[in-house]
């Protein structure tokens, strides 16, 4: 069978920041390391005016283009996975076509052109889409452009403001991939839950400590499901763990649960209970209350050992990189924990070439994937042509004050003007309104 997975990909911040220790916390009266340490954020990207997800979604489109020297015909789909438009008609992913035709010779009239939303998981979802184009023998030897973009903003003063972020990773999806080929087997934990979710509003509604459980609940149903079809898998069987980020703190709880299912009843959980005990069984207790107090006992415990914090600091931390400086990128934000962890590699000199990578996406409402894939020959080439790490470092960095300004500008209840704090430079703006209240995109030279 034919490789099929994802080729290359780019990634594009907003041109802004918020610092979380610096300005963040003393405004909130809160120790910095509740944001630094707890958190695990050191900062938030945010759009300039000019930016928006269609700018920033196409910014990265076009870099992706650029470099891989492609051209409108080469594409036959562009999905956009988002849950920030503002059209809930016409799909983000004319807007960004609509912009990457003012600069390409050709247009896309033959791409299927769509929109996905399901919290944060639309990204992969979009992905699996292509996929299945491709599996289905309907892409007539063309790839797919998928672009996850979000602005992931919440009203000021709720909780999860400390973990906004906005940005756009854009991902080819082809046959005989160079970065990583994605595997069939797939586990899926689904359920009507009522956590976060936006019911015709910008920001969301959000309950966070219990978006907190059911993101741990779903996973887990998703790693068993995943298990029931790509048998049990081992804490060796991959190099990374790339999971949906919403903050790092949310992905060192998940890693913990995640470790003590795979270890159960293995070699590994043997070793441990020299020092720590072995897991918690339920038959062993005589109510729930009893059981899960002795899980968090072992957990605690577990998180102390040396060798679960040797495999955390190899195969979790390395995916959390990026999002430390950057906040929750919503359907992006698991395609930037790849690259986080592909980077690592990069620069630690090492190959990971024909390693395998464990993949958890996660959205809110709510659902979790967990899936495989191997890294391709391709990799180490596609990654070092990332600029990820300037995007980050030349960020204008916001007063309080300026961000009140920024949060409000793209607030879509209050209609405010702001001048830009950056001079935008080789990259798509937004231009103003069109007569039938589109908006509208140029390409700033
Ligand atoms: P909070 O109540 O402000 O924070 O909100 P907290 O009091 O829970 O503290 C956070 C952590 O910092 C805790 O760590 C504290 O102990 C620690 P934990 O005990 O949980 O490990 N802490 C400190 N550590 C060191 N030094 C200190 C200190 N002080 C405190 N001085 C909450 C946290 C996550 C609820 C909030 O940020 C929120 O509502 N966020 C938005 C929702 C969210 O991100 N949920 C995540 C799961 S759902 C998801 O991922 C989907 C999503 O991406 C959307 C989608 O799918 O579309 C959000």
């Amino acid at each position: 069978m034919t490789a099929v997975g994802i080729d290359a990909v780019e990634v594009w911040t907003g041109n802004l920041k918020l610092d979380l220790a610096e300005t963040f916390a003393p405004e909130k009266g809160d120790d910095p390391e509740k944001y630094t340490k707890g958190l695990g954020l050191r900062a938030s990207s945010f759009p300039d005016s000019y930016e928006d997800i269609v700018t920033m979604g196409a910014n990265a489109a076009k870099r992706l283009m650029d470099r891989k020297g492609l051209t409108p015909d080469d594409i036959g789909r562009i999905d956009v996975a988002t849950e920030s438009s503002f059209d809930n008609s016409k799909p983000i992913s004319t807007y960004i076509a609509g912009c990457l035709e003012q600069v390409y010779d050709g247009d896309f009239h033959h791409a299927n052109k769509g929109e996905r939303k399901f919290a944060c998981i639309a990204g992969t979802q979009s992905v699996d889409d292509a996929y299945n184009w491709i599996r289905a023998g309907r892409n007539r030897g063309r790839s797919a452009i998928v672009v996850a973009t979000d602005t992931a903003l919440y009203a000021r003063g709720d909780a999860g403001e400390a973990t906004q972020g906005a940005g756009a990773v854009a991902l080819l999806i082809s046959e005989d991939p160079d970065l990583v080929e994605i595997s069939t087997h797939q586990g899926y934990g689904s359920a009507d839950e009522t956590d976060f979710l936006k019911p015709n509003q910008q920001f969301p509604s959000v309950d966070g400590k219990r978006s907190v459980q059911v993101y741990l609940a779903r996973m887990r149903e998703a790693l068993e499901d995943y298990e029931s079809v790509a048998g049990d898998v081992h804490i060796d069987d991959f190099v990374y763990a790339p999971f949906h980020t919403p903050f790092p703190g949310m992905v060192r709880k998940a890693a913990a649960l995640a470790y003590r299912h795979v270890t159960r009843d293995t070699g590994v959980e043997e070793e441990l209970a020299e020092g720590i005990g072995r897991q918690p069984r339920r038959e062993s207790f005589d109510d729930d209350a009893q059981y899960e107090e002795a899980v968090r006992e072992y957990m605690d415990a577990l998180k102390e050992t040396g060798r679960y914090q040797d495999w955390y600091a190899a195969a979790v931390d390395p995916t959390l990189s990026i999002a430390r400086d950057v906040g929750n990128w919503y359907t992006a934000s698991v395609h930037l924990a790849r690259v986080s962890a592909l980077k690592t590699a990069l620069e630690a000199d090492r190959d990971v070439t024909g390693e395998s990578m464990l993949v958890a996406s996660y959205g809110s409402g709510a659902q979790a994937e967990i899936h495989g894939e191997t890294v391709q020959d391709g990799w180490a080439e596609e990654i070092a042509a990332l600029n990820i790490d300037e995007q980050v470092a030349d960020r204008y960095d916001l007063s309080w004050a300026e961000y009140e300004e920024v949060h409000d500008r793209h607030n879509h209840d209050m209609d405010s003007e702001l001048e830009e704090f950056t001079a935008p430079e080789a990259e798509f703006v937004f231009d103003g309104w069109g007569r039938m209240g589109e908006r509208k995109y140029t390409y700033v030279e």
